[in-house]
């Protein structure tokens, strides 16, 4: 097998008591565009700047490319493009001027170098401000720089920290855009606490809460999960289930809520691929009970995020001051 573009070993990494980021584990192989997710104060940035060698773990390891971040992080940084989640600019550059300086840096050929450079600022639609003092640019525009700079060199690995923090709702789309074009020539990266986000781009999503991977799987096999059946159904309650749990074609049946006299079951069919709706309503009919309301509920991203993220009761604010831990400057 290809080495994976992202590989994580048991990283672990606390600021003091703070155990921020608790022993997680996973892989991301070329080319895929996965989306960590998770609610703020997760994880995700610290994982972020270990990942792009902007901070040391406090134990377990992690290699990008290949190449391990703590013992060999010039080569990392030659390999990624990291969009910080406050883009470090220099307020009295230029955006042309600061891409071309970072285009230098970065060892983007003299020869090709302005095209690339024009190549981004397309492509992150921020041509329009390209001689504007990045000081007078909104947030949203110095995302967009950001993520330009971060594409520059082409790397083949991008970690981008909440791309579209500070983009209103057209220029998220946009940027999303552009970010699902770069998937596929790109292994991409991409933290939002934005559930609709992962769902528009990402083939796989990581869900990190309180440090710690709750959830790691494709978008295509979460689709392809079984639905769930909800019924609402006016009769006694008693006979109704045993009725509905006779019934061969149904692997589970749970009442949920009883109302007056209607209960609410969630049913899961032994056959997912068939729509058993018709047949069911047919039945609980002919045993002369009522059908009140009858749902095939997929499985999707809203469902997993609450089921790990919102069950869990929240942690009580740590009572600590932030350790002062540097603010990166921008990567080579
Ligand atoms: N420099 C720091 N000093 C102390 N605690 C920190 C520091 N940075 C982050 N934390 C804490 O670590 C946890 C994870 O934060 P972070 O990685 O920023 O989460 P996310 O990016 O998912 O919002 C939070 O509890 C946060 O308060
Ligand atoms: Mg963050």
């Amino acid at each position: 097998m290809a080495t994976p573009a992202i590989d994580v070993q048991n990283l672990t990494k606390s600021y003091g008591p703070v155990l921020a980021v608790d022993n997680i584990s996973f892989q991301v192989q070329p080319g895929e565009l996965v989306g960590f997710l998770g609610p703020n104060g997760a994880g995700k940035s610290t994982s972020m700047r270990i990942l792009t060698t902007w901070q040391p773990a406090s134990s377990g390891y992690a290699r990008l490319a290949g190449f391990d971040v703590m013992y060999e992080s010039m080569e990392v940084r030659k390999r990624i493009g990291y969009l910080p989640e406050n883009v470090p600019v220099y307020p009295e550059m230029r955006v042309r001027e600061y891409l071309t300086y970072r285009a230098k840096l970065k060892g983007v050929e003299r020869q090709g170098r302005t095209a690339r450079i024009d190549y981004c600022l397309e492509k992150c639609r921020i041509k329009e401000v390209q001689n504007r003092l990045l000081a007078t640019l909104s947030k949203g525009y110095r995302q967009r720089v950001g993520l330009a700079d971060a594409m520059l060199a082409n790397p083949p690995i991008l970690i981008l920290d909440e791309p579209t923090s500070g983009l209103d709702p057209v220029q998220i789309n946009e940027t999303l855009g552009t970010i699902k074009e770069l998937g596929g020539q790109h292994t991409v990266l991409l933290s939002t606490h934005i559930l609709s986000e992962v769902e528009k781009v990402c083939e796989r999503v990581i869900i990190i809460n309180k440090g710690q991977i709750k959830f790691d799987d494709t978008m295509k096999s979460i689709s392809s999960r079984e639905p769930t059946l909800i019924v609402e159904v006016r009769g006694p309650s008693e006979a109704v289930t045993r009725f509905l749990q006779e019934q061969q074609e149904l692997a589970s049946v749970a009442a949920t809520t009883t109302e007056g006299d209607a209960t609410t079951f969630e049913i899961k069919t032994r056959n997912p691929e068939k729509d058993f709706r018709d047949e069911l309503a047919k039945r609980v009919l002919g045993r002369g009970w009522g059908v009140r309301r009858l749902d095939l509920r997929r499985v999707n991203l809203d469902d997993l995020f609450s089921a790990v993220v919102l069950r869990e009761p929240a942690a009580p604010a740590p009572a600590v001051v932030a350790t002062s831990e540097p603010t990166p400057t921008p990567a080579a």
